[in-house]
C-alpha cells in the first residue's frame, strides 16, 4: 500500500469579520489523503470550500482547526497547519506548488520568465530555465511569438497555459490545481488533460478541482465530496 503525501485531518477554516463580529465558516470538518502518482478530486457546489481547501494546504490561509499532514522528500511529517512561515516558503519553493484559477504576475514579466521564476527561485541558471520554460510552453500550444511578451495582454486561455506551465516546471511532489481548465477551448484542455496524466506517470500527487465532472471521471483516482457548511447567522441578520 503507498503511502500517503498528504492527509488532511478534520480541516476546517472559518473567517472572522471583525467589523460585525461573525463567524463565516468556509469549511469544515474535510477528512482526505493524497498519494504520489494519484490524483485527488475535490466536488461539491460553489461556496462548499474547495478552494478553502486548497489555499489550507498552500497556507494562503491559516487553518482554523486540523491537521495537515505532508510527508516530505526527507521523510519527516510536517503539520502544514502548524509550520512556520518560513518553512512553508522553502515548501513552496521546492515540493508543493499551486495553480490557482487566476494568474498573478508583474506586469512587464515576459511570459517565458513568469514561466522560469520558479526555477530561478530554486538557483538553476537563467538559461537553462527559460530553455526549460519554452519547452513546456510549447507542450502547452502557447504560440512562440508570444514567449517574450507579458501576458498582461493574452487571452483568457492563452493567460492559463502559462499559469499552468508556472506551476508545473518545478515538478513539486505535490500539486495543488483550482480548475486549471476553466477557462481552456477544447483542444488546449485534451492537452492539459494529457499533460497531468504524464505527471501521474512521473510520481506526483495532486490535490485538484475541476470544473467539469468529465474531467473527475477521467483523471481522479479518489473523489471528495465537500457540502457547505452552516453559517451561523443570528435570526434579525437573515437576509430574505
Ligand atoms: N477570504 C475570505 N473571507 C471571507 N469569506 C470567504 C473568504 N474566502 C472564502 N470565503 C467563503 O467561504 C466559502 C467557501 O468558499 P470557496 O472555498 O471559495 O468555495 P468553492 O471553491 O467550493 O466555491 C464561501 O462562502 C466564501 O464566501
Ligand atoms: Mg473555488
Amino acid at each position: 500500500m503507498n503511502t500517503a503525501l498528504l492527509d488532511i485531518q478534520n480541516y476546517a477554516k472559518t473567517f472572522h469579520l471583525h467589523e460585525r463580529d461573525k463567524f463565516i465558516p468556509s469549511a469544515s470538518h474535510v477528512n482526505l489523503s493524497v498519494y504520489p502518482g494519484k490524483l485527488t478530486a475535490l466536488i461539491g457546489p460553489t461556496g462548499a470550500g474547495k478552494s478553502s481547501v486548497l489555499k489550507g494546504v498552500y497556507r494562503t490561509y491559516l487553518p482554523s482547526a486540523g491537521h495537515i499532514l505532508f510527508r516530505t522528500a526527507a521523510g519527516e511529517i510536517v503539520d502544514l497547519a502548524q509550520a512556520d512561515e518560513h518553512r512553508i516558503l522553502e515548501l513552496r519553493k521546492t515540493e508543493i506548488g499551486f495553480v490557482t484559477q487566476f494568474l498573478h504576475c508583474l506586469p512587464r514579466k515576459s511570459a517565458l520568465d513568469v514561466v522560469a521564476e520558479p526555477l530561478f527561485a530554486r538557483g538553476v541558471p537563467t538559461e537553462e530555465a527559460r530553455g526549460r520554460a519554452a519547452d513546456l510552453l510549447a507542450q502547452l500550444a502557447v504560440p512562440a511569438h508570444l514567449w517574450n511578451v507579458p501576458p498582461a495582454t493574452f487571452s483568457g486561455g492563452e493567460k492559463q497555459r502559462v499559469n499552468l506551465a508556472r506551476g508545473l516546471i518545478a515538478q513539486p511532489r505535490l500539486l495543488l490545481l483550482d480548475e486549471p481548465t476553466a477557462s481552456l477551448d477544447p483542444a488546449t484542455t485534451e492537452r492539459v488533460v494529457a499533460h497531468i496524466e504524464t505527471l501521474k506517470d512521473t510520481g506526483i500527487a495532486m490535490l485538484a478541482i475541476f470544473h467539469h465532472p468529465d474531467l473527475v471521471k477521467r483523471l481522479a483516482d479518489d473523489v471528495i465530496e465537500l457540502s457547505p457548511p452552516v453559517a451561523i447567522v443570528e435570526p434579525e441578520e437573515e437576509i430574505a
